[in-house]
């Protein structure tokens, strides 16, 4: 019994302590900005811990001591009184300087990330939308100018400027490996500075309720060596191939006569729709709707046969294809790489 309560026991412990690591994790920083603040995560959770002992000790030592035999309550003390008060000033006077001092390197933690981004090079334009993330590369170059949609790939090692915005109602970018959180609010443009150490991919989430599939609000921070960014962002700015097979080309024609272009562009097609995600390159993406499924044909196929399934309120309608239909829209979907 006791071996299995100990056993128990460590299982709990591992899997409370996993939760501190992996791709979406503040105590598993994996940038500059992460780690600042996973320092002062730290510093306060133990600084707090070892008050709230003192404060417990303060509090039971009283009630376990006995009175003084034969002790009279209402007889007036004065030297236990001015005793008592001492302890009080003193008490008063280390929490001010403690509150002070958590002040000052919370306002210093506040200067370093503001120093990350100072010189970045590349700035990213997010905007928030009920639920996804539109995700636009700037350039000086018009023809340069990147938009795609969920997932934001950056070069690792460098610093990066995100312009944060919304189109609808508030949501918060969360990327926990990388940086604190930082709201998206329609009209207005916060500045987020993030840098990745190191190559990966790091899990975002909308931390702002956002509405009905704020849950499903996901995105992802793909870090990559610079050679292979700038490949990157050179392949998304190529047009979509045309399609590959007879049913691909099918499933185009459908895609162009059917709702879909009313909201999703697709580059080298008349599609141009800018109120859903850019489909250009949906196949080069990890998930489909912003981290709700993984990319595959399956899925391509359920999210368009049953979007409100997948994701209850999302403002994806239901298009009536019949089953050749729908096989030939995934097809031509998932040839779009
Ligand atoms: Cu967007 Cu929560």
């Amino acid at each position: 019994m006791k071996r299995l309560a100990s056993t128990g026991f460590g299982t709990a412990c591992v899997l409370f302590l996993q939760g501190c690591s992996g791709w979406q994790s503040a105590l598993d920083p994996k940038g500059p900005a992460a780690s600042e603040l996973a320092w002062l995560i730290w510093f306060f959770t133990a600084l707090c811990a070892v008050i709230w002992v003192l404060v417990m000790i303060a509090l039971a030592t009283p009630l376990m001591m006995r009175s003084r035999d034969g002790a009279e309550p209402l007889v007036l003390d004065a030297g236990a009184d001015h005793r008592k008060l001492r302890v009080v000033v003193i008490a008063v006077g280390l929490t001010a300087v403690i509150v002070v001092g958590l002040t000052l390197l919370s306002f210093f933690a506040n200067r370093t990330l503001a120093a990350i981004g100072s010189d970045a090079a590349l700035t990213i334009r997010v905007t928030g939308h009920q639920w996804w993330w539109e995700v636009r590369y700037e350039d000086a170059t018009p023809s340069r100018i990147l938009t795609t949609a969920n997932e934001i790939h950056i070069p690792a090692g460098e610093p990066v400027r995100l312009l944060l915005t919304s189109t609808d109602v508030i949501h918060s970018f969360w990327v926990p490996s990388l940086s604190g959180k930082l709201d998206l609010i329609p009209g207005h443009i916060n500045v987020l500075d993030i840098k990745a150490d190191k190559p990966g991919v790091y899990r975002g989430q909308c931390a702002e309720f956002c509405g009905a599939q704020h849950a499903n609000m996901g995105t992802f921070i793909i870090a990559e060596p610079k050679e292979k960014f700038d490949a990157w962002w050179n392949d998304q700015l190529q047009p979509s191939g045309p399609p590959a097979s007879d049913e691909a080309k099918a499933g185009e024609d459908l895609f162009l006569k059917r709702p879909c272009v009313m909201c999703h562009r697709i580059g080298g097609t008349p599609a141009g729709g800018t109120i859903a995600p850019d489909l250009t390159h949906i196949a080069s993406r990890r998930t489909l709707a912003a981290g709700t499924l993984t990319m595959s044909r399956g899925n391509i196929a359920a999210w368009i046969a049953d979007p409100q399934g997948v994701k209850p309120g999302s403002h994806m309608p239901v298009v009536e294809l019949n089953g050749d239909e729908l096989n030939a829209m995934v097809a031509y979907l998932e040839g779009l790489k």
